[in-house]
């Protein structure tokens, strides 16, 4: 399968949003990552809803939305409406996992669930072939630019291990310190999707950089 990059707009310019939508517009870039964060879950405070909205209607790339929010259950909706596509709900952030990917779906997103770096991938056993997509996180969630855990590369292949096991469908993504560095191991490992932040919006020329993940050498 081909791998996918999701630019994480929370690294972006927030003086010049549109110049940077429009610079993942005309890359190769398949999806646009958002980080919602609630100052709760995570020791950080983001952008809200409003902002995802405004992205929705510039992006021509469809918008996966990483909720580092408490009790996620209650903005499926609002995401939903909001522009989301694919909407991702931690593990650790759900009482009732099974009945919120039940929701995410009937409200007619794709459905993802992200693990902390302590979180094991073997929780996920009873729930994996109901998923499109596992995000494993490289870095504790709350920032951009931190260091990425190398820890993260056997998670990734466990969680690659349980999905051919179970025949499961999903993708498995990866958020947090990738760069053109550790891309193509992870490749390897099992990552289809791989998110990027700083790498991406700090570099001279982000298409550039969109495409070293991409096709690694
Ligand atoms: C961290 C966020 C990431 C973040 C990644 O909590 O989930 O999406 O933007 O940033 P980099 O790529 O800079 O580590
Ligand atoms: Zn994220």
């Amino acid at each position: 399968m081909q791998r996918l990059v999701a630019p994480s707009l929370l690294a972006a310019d927030f003086t010049n949003l549109k110049r940077d939508i429009e610079i993942i517009n005309n890359s190769e870039a398949d999806w646009l990552h958002m980080d919602i964060m609630d100052g709760v879950f995570v020791p950080n405070i983001s952008f809200g809803i409003p902002v995802v909205e405004a992205v929705h209607s510039i992006s021509e790339k469809p918008l996966d939305v990483h909720l580092m929010i408490v009790q996620p259950e209650r903005y499926i909706e609002t995401f939903k409406n909001a522009g989301a596509h694919l909407l991702n709900v931690h593990y650790e952030a759900c009482s009732h996992l099974h009945r919120t990917i039940e929701s995410i779906h009937n409200s007619g997103m794709k459905a993802g669930v992200t693990l902390n770096p302590h979180t094991p991938v073997q929780l996920l056993e009873e729930i994996i072939t109901d998923l499109d997509l596992v995000l494993i996180m490289s870095v504790n969630p709350g920032f951009g630019g931190q260091k990425f855990i190398p820890g993260s590369f056997e998670k990734i292949r466990k969680l690659k291990e349980l999905i051919l096991k179970k025949n499961s469908k999903a993708l498995i993504e990866v958020d947090g310190g990738v760069d053109d560095t550790n891309a193509k191991a992870l490749a390897e490992a099992g990552v289809d999707v791989f998110v990027a932040g700083s790498y991406v919006f700090k570099s001279e020329n982000p298409a550039e950089a969109i495409r070293k993940i991409k096709y690694p050498v």
